[in-house]
C-alpha cells in the first residue's frame, strides 16, 4: 500500500503517449492537445486540465486545480506514437473521422502529418470487419511483441522521451473468454512462442508495454490486461494498469441517472437503450462477436449500482436491453435513446426518456488525456498493478479478483480525489461535517 504523502518523482522531460489504433478517438485526442497548446481550443471534459479539488474544511477556502495539486506532465511535454493497420497519418485519419472541423485541423496539420502509424499487430479472427494491410509479420506472436518493443524503443530514442504510457484506442476485439494461456505469465509466454490463438493483438501490445515498464490503460472492452498473466507481469515490473472501455455516451448517462434513482429508492422495471452510430467503431461493432464484448461491458453497470439482492422490491428482475446500430450517415455523431420504466410510491409507474445527441470521440478524447497523465502520475508515485481509483473513466472497471467494481460516477470521483489527497498527505474528505456545528 502507498503511504500518505509519498514522495512523487517530478514530471521532468517528455512523456510519450503510445496509441495502438489511430482512429477517431486517438486523432481527436491528439488534435485537441495540439490545439489547446496553441490556445485554439479549451480542454473541456478533462479533469486533469479543468478540475479542482477541495482540501481541508469547507471554511479553509483551499480548492486548487488538480493540475496544481499533483505533479502532472503538462500538455507541452507530450509526444505521440501510434500503430494502425491503415497507413494514413494522423491528419488523414482525423479528416476521415470527421470529428474535428477541417479548418481547425488545418492549424495543426504539420504536427498531425508527422505522426505516421507503425504497422499494426493484427489478427482478423479478433476483428472481422476491417481489412487494413499495414500489418506486422512475424513467425510467432513472441516475434510480433518484440517488434512492438522495438517500435517503442526507437520512438523513445528519436523523440527523446524519458517515460511513456500506452492507451489502447484500437477497435473492439471479438468476445473471448479467458483461456489457460492467460492464467499465468509463464503460460502466456509459452503461448506467445506457440502462437496460441487465444492471445489477441491487444494483449501483444500490452505485453510489450509492460515488459518495458510502461503503464497501460484499456479504452476498449477487450480482455487485454484483465487476465492473471498481465496482472502478474504488471506487479513484477511495478507498472500501473487499468481498464476497461472508456465510459462515454449512454453508459455515462446510466451511471449518472441510476445512482439518483437508487438514492431516492425509486424502483426500476426496465431500461431500454438503443443508439445509431456511423463511424468505424460502429462498423466493427456491427459484427456480433465484437458487439458481444461491448454488450457485456455495458450491461453490468446497472446491476452493481442498484444492488437488487439488497432491494428486491425495487430492482429484482428489471429488464435491461442495449443495442447499437451501425448507421453510416451519422458518422461519429451518435444519437442514443433511453426509455427508463421507473416506479414510485405504491408502485405507480413513470417513465424517463433520454435522447442524447452526443459526439463519441469528443467525449472520449479528454479521457485519453486524463488516463495518460494520471497513469504516469501513479507510476511516479510508485503505484503498481490495477488502479481501481481510475474506474471513473471506465464502463467496466478492472478490480482486484473477487471485488465488485464501483460503477456510480460520484463514488468513482470521490475515490479518485481521495486517492490524490492521500498521495499528497491531505485529509480524506468524508462529508461528515459535524465539526461545523460544534
Ligand atoms: N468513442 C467513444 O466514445 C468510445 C467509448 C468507449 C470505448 N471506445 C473504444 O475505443 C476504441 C477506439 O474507438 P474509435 O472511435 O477511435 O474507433 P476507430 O475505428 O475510429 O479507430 C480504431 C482504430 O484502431 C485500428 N485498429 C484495429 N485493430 C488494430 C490493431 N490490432 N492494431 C492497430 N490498430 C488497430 C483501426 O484500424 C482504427 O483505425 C474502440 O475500441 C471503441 O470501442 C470508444
Amino acid at each position: 500500500m502507498i503511504e500518505p504523502g509519498v514522495n512523487i518523482t517530478p514530471a521532468n522531460g517528455k512523456l510519450g503517449v503510445l496509441l495502438p489504433g489511430l482512429g477517431a478517438v486517438s486523432t481527436t485526442f491528439i488534435a485537441g492537445v495540439l490545439l489547446v497548446r496553441k490556445n485554439l481550443g479549451v480542454p473541456i471534459g478533462s479533469l486533469t486540465q479543468m478540475g479542482t479539488i477541495r482540501l481541508g474544511k469547507r471554511t479553509e477556502g483551499r480548492t486548487p486545480f488538480i493540475r496544481d495539486f499533483v505533479p502532472l506532465a503538462t500538455l507541452d511535454q507530450l509526444s505521440f506514437c501510434a500503430w494502425d493497420i491503415y497507413s494514413e497519418n494522423a491528419y488523414e485519419s482525423a479528416m476521415k473521422a470527421g470529428v474535428v472541423a477541417p479548418d481547425l485541423l488545418a492549424q495543426v496539420r504539420t504536427e498531425l502529418e508527422a505522426i505516421q502509424p507503425n504497422p499494426g499487430v493484427f489478427d482478423p479472427t479478433f476483428i472481422r470487419n476491417l481489412d487494413g494491410e499495414h500489418r506486422k509479420h512475424g513467425a510467432t506472436k513472441r516475434e510480433l511483441a518484440a517488434q512492438v518493443i522495438a517500435d517503442i524503443e526507437s520512438f523513445q530514442e528519436s523523440s527523446g522521451t524519458s517515460r511513456s504510457v500506452m492507451v489502447w484506442c484500437g477497435s473492439t476485439e471479438a468476445f473471448h473468454a479467458p483461456s489457460p494461456a492467460h492464467q499465468s505469465l509463464d503460460a502466456f509466454e509459452t503461448a506467445l512462442d506457440q502462437d496460441d490463438p487465444s492471445i489477441s493483438p491487444s494483449m501483444i501490445y500490452a505485453y510489450a508495454a509492460l515488459k518495458l515498464g510502461i503503464p497501460f490503460a484499456n479504452g476498449a472492452p477487450n480482455l487485454t490486461v484483465d487476465i492473471p498473466a498481465m496482472t502478474e507481469l504488471a506487479a513484477a515490473r511495478q507498472v500501473p494498469i487499468c481498464g476497461k472501455d472508456f465510459k462515454t455516451g449512454q453508459t455515462l448517462m446510466k451511471t449518472i441517472i441510476a445512482p439518483g434513482l437508487k438514492a431516492r429508492l425509486l424502483g426500476l422495471d426496465g431500461w431500454f437503450s438503443t443508439n445509431i452510430l456511423g463511424n468505424r467503431d460502429g462498423e466493427v461493432l456491427d459484427d456480433p462477436d465484437s458487439f458481444k464484448t461491448k454488450e457485456e461491458s455495458k450491461l453490468s453497470v446497472l446491476d452493481t449500482i442498484l444492488q437488487a439482492d439488497l432491494h428486491p422490491e425495487l430492482y429484482k428482475d428489471f429488464v435491461h436491453k442495449v443495442s447499437i446500430h451501425y448507421y453510416p450517415p451519422r458518422g461519429d455523431n451518435k444519437e442514443g435513446w433511453d426509455n427508463i420504466d421507473v416506479k414510485g410510491w405504491l408502485g405507480y409507474p413513470m417513465q424517463i426518456k433520454v435522447n442524447f445527441l452526443c459526439r463519441d470521440s469528443i467525449l472520449a478524447a479528454p479521457l485519453v488525456l486524463d488516463l495518460a497523465l494520471l497513469l504516469d502520475l501513479a507510476q511516479r508515485a510508485g503505484m503498481k498493478g490495477i488502479q481501481e481509483w481510475l474506474s471513473f473513466y471506465f464502463k467496466s472497471p478492472q478490480t482486484a479478483p473477487g471485488l465488485y467494481p464501483e460503477h456510480d460516477l460520484f463514488i468513482q470521483l470521490m475515490k479518485l480525489k481521495n486517492t490524490l489527497r492521500h498521495l499528497r498527505g491531505e485529509d480524506l474528505i468524508t462529508h461528515l461535517g459535524l465539526e461545523y456545528y460544534d
